[in-house]
């Protein structure tokens, strides 16, 4: 990847302005990215190393797009309108965050649309499909945050898990890396709000757990180990991103099966959930296990269940 001076690197956030964008530098760094992980990466030309970093770093945008849309907010909007957060001050926190992340996800939508408009002309989700069973339960959950708390802890790792993504693009480029600037811009916009957002959890997680019982605690805890599990492995979006790049270089087809088998071993990869979710990128919740022991999970304990599925 090319190099320029740190210090020169515009931090400008995203503007909605139709601008070119820079299709001869990556959009995210390479480390970013799930192949980077595997040795699948070495078998592809350098044009289309390229390409697969472009179409992942859509495939992110759509992720952040998803999770704030379907999750995230969702399960906000039914902690208001259910009356879970009382204090008017988190209530009022808890509007802005949703109007934060509405702002993010027309900001998302509109530079996966600018980059790519022959993929995103009639829809927002090109990667990103989950089943239609996951999607029913999933918003059948979030509807009942209080009941259904496990939600909100995959909301709280989410938030600080994409924080730290954008985190990790800015340092990249400050330390050198040449980023496209349009989509570093969209980082800058997004780290700018999410901070704000990682230090809400904990206040919303007490409000809504303080007068749960033990029981509840403990079953909803089970949940949400169960589906980090699930959650963590690579698996349908990163697959999508490999085959549209077969799609665009029919020469790919002769590895076709090797990449996607590749995507599916990071599910037993410490390197990989070490490089994303170890608990040192995630310092606000698992500092909350300490208050809150029974939601407590780790990455290297999901990445070791993985790997021994996998043997
Ligand atoms: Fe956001
Ligand atoms: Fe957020």
């Amino acid at each position: 990847m090319s190099e320029n001076n740190g210090d020169a690197v515009p931090m400008d956030e995203f503007d909605d302005a139709d601008t070119a964008i820079d299709f001869s530098v990556p959009f995210v760094p390479e480390s970013l990215t799930q192949l980077y992980y595997t040795p699948a990466l070495a078998r592809l030309s350098a044009v289309q190393r390229l390409r697969y970093n472009q179409l992942y770093a859509a495939h992110i945008n759509e992720q952040f797009m998803f999770f704030e849309h379907d999750i995230g907010n969702a399960i906000s909007r039914a902690l208001l309108s259910s009356g879970a957060v009382k204090p008017q001050a988190l209530r009022d926190r808890l509007q802005v965050m949703i109007d934060d992340e509405e702002q993010h996800q027309g900001m998302f939508e509109s530079i996966n649309r600018q980059a790519f408009p022959e993929l995103y002309a009639n829809c927002r989700h090109v990667f990103i499909r989950p089943s239609t069973i996951a999607r029913h339960l999933l918003n059948a959950c979030v509807q009942h945050p209080k009941a259904m708390s496990f939600v909100i802890w995959l909301a709280f790792f989410l938030e600080e898990a994409s924080t730290e993504f954008s985190k990790a693009v800015i340092q990249s480029a400050k330390a050198g890396a040449a980023i496209e600037p349009s989509f570093l811009a969209v980082h800058v916009r997004h780290l700018r709000d999410e901070v704000h957002h990682v230090r809400l959890y904990p206040e919303i997680v007490r409000a809504v757990l303080s007068d749960s019982s033990a029981l509840a605690r403990k079953i909803n805890g089970a949940l949400l180990a169960r589906l980090m599990r699930e959650f963590l492995a690579p698996k349908r979006s990163g697959i999508a991103v490999i085959d549209q790049l077969v799609r665009e270089f029919p020469d790919l087809n002769a590895i076709h099966d090797d990449l996607r088998r590749a995507i599916r071993s990071l599910a037993g990869s410490p390197e990989f959930y070490d490089a994303f979710f170890a608990a040192a990128k995630l310092p606000s919740l698992h500092g909350m296990f300490g208050e809150f022991p029974e939601f407590s999970w780790s990455a290297a304990g999901a990445a070791a269940r993985a790997a021994a599925r996998h043997r």
